[in-house]
């Protein structure tokens, strides 16, 4: 976790570092109002006992709040942009028409995932997870999904300005998981730069206006 220096810190804030899924001290269960976790999908395989985990830190009334990517990027389902007006009786297009590139980068990143045991509907079965858990009240349980742009096409300035700083993210993508997809065998060195090239050159364009679903999702402990 990257984090600022202790010296930069709020009085009342401490960072502490320690494996999630280990047993947790046991004068932090049921002591907190709020507690949230962000991005973990790609980290944890076993998200229902994560759940569980933290469901005992909360005290009753308490809230759980999970932020969550999909695991592919795809292109937005909101309105089209004005440049696509008039053409409202055209075929929506997909991923592997518009962007070819993201479509091939997304597919080796899933099989990569894959080969490696990750669960690729894990985000969507967060609520479930939630509830099987037992600790939360069913009628609680939200979810709501936003697009998050990966570069800077939005018309809307609040959204470019997201997008400009999602690109840098969205470029280094690729070499985030680079080892790990080389380890799967899928594709050698070569092709994997073959295919990030496609995906950079896809995302850099902004052509289709390509998202990525993020969800967040909230419980009330019982
Ligand atoms: C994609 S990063 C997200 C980091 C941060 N939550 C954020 O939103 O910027 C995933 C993080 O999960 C952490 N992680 C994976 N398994 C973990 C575990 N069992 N306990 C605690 N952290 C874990 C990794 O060390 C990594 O920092």
């Amino acid at each position: 976790m990257i984090h600022p220096p202790e010296s930069e810190y709020p009085p009342n804030i401490r960072f502490i570092k320690r494996d999630i899924l280990a047993p947790l001290p046991q004068e932090w269960l049921g002591r907190f109002d709020i507690v949230h976790a962000r991005f973990l999908i790609t980290g944890i395989k076993d998200f229902p006992a994560l759940i569980r985990r933290l469901s005992t830190l909360l005290k009753s009334g308490g809230y759980l709040v999970i932020l969550e990517p999909e695991l592919k990027c795809r292109l937005t389902t909101s309105s089209r942009s004005s440049q696509d007006e008039g053409a409202e009786h055209s075929t929506a297009k997909t991923l592997e028409e518009v962007c070819p590139g993201i479509a091939r980068y997304n597919k080796i990143a899933l099989q990569a995932m894959q080969s490696f045991g990750m669960d690729m509907q894990a985000t969507s079965k967060i609520p479930s997870y939630i509830l099987e858990s037992g600790s939360f009240e069913e009628q609680s349980v939200k979810t709501q999904c936003k697009e998050l742009p990966m570069s800077d096409w939005s018309e809307d300035p609040r959204m470019k300005q997201i997008g400009e700083c999602q690109l840098s993210n969205s470029l280094a993508y690729p070499d985030t998981i680079k080892r790990m997809v080389l380890a799967s065998s899928i594709i050698d060195e070569v092709e994997f730069e073959i295919a990030k090239k496609g995906y950079q050159d896809d995302i850099r364009s902004g052509q289709g206006r390509p998202v990525l679903p993020i969800w967040c999702i909230w419980a009330k402990r019982k």
